[in-house]
């Protein structure tokens, strides 16, 4: 979730005042009610914003830092991203990540909604700007929600390959 929703609370109130102020205010009752109706605005505004706070902040929170050693930041990656390493590392892909980061890494995954962390968005360069060394050390290590596959995924050759899949990943 973005913090982007904090837009919410105020398009909410915003609407349900343009439509009471369209009713026409004749009466002196109409005139009270008007301004009994204005209580449970407020509430609906402060309620609705404190909800969206809280969600915008927990998801810049979950955006912590992962640090990578130095050792394997630098890491040189020994494949060629050709069309054989592509194609090996999408075939794993769609085993193993598919159902997280969803099919073009978008964090859409069938599994997404349950993630306690947002697996991110692989098209943008917060993840392309990264070192080939350091996602090979993420895919190997994993952190929380993000599966360690050092054991799953035995040969470094394939977790190379799927870091030259990531690549072909990255919005144009
Ligand atoms: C169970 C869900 C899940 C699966 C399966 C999964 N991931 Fe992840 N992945 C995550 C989550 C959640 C994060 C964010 C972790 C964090 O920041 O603590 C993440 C983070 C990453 C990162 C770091 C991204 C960045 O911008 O720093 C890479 C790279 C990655 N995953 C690659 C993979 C690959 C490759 C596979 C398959 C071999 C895979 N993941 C399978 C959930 C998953």
């Amino acid at each position: 979730m973005q913090p982007s929703i904090l837009i919410y609370p105020f398009l909410s109130t915003f609407i349900i005042g343009k439509m009471f102020r369209e009713q026409k205010t004749s009466s002196l009752k109409q005139i009270i009610m008007k301004t009994k109706l204005l209580i449970p605005m407020a509430f609906l505004f402060a309620g609705t914003l404190i909800f969206s706070m809280i969600t915008g902040f927990k998801s810049l929170q979950d955006k912590k830092p992962w640090p990578v050693p130095d050792a394997d930041k630098n890491k040189v990656n020994p494949l060629k991203p050709d069309a054989s390493s592509i194609s090996d590392g999408k075939a794993l892909w769609s085993l193993h990540c598919k159902s997280c980061h969803g099919t073009k890494g978008m964090g859409d995954g069938s599994k997404a909604a349950q993630l306690k962390t947002e697996p991110g968005d692989f098209s943008k360069v917060a993840t392309q700007s990264q070192t080939d060394g350091s996602l090979f050390y993420k895919i190997s290590k994993g952190r929380d929600d993000m599966p360690s596959f050092k054991k799953k995924i035995p040969e470094n050759d394939d977790i190379w390959s799927l870091v030259n899949y990531i690549r072909t990943l990255k919005s144009k």
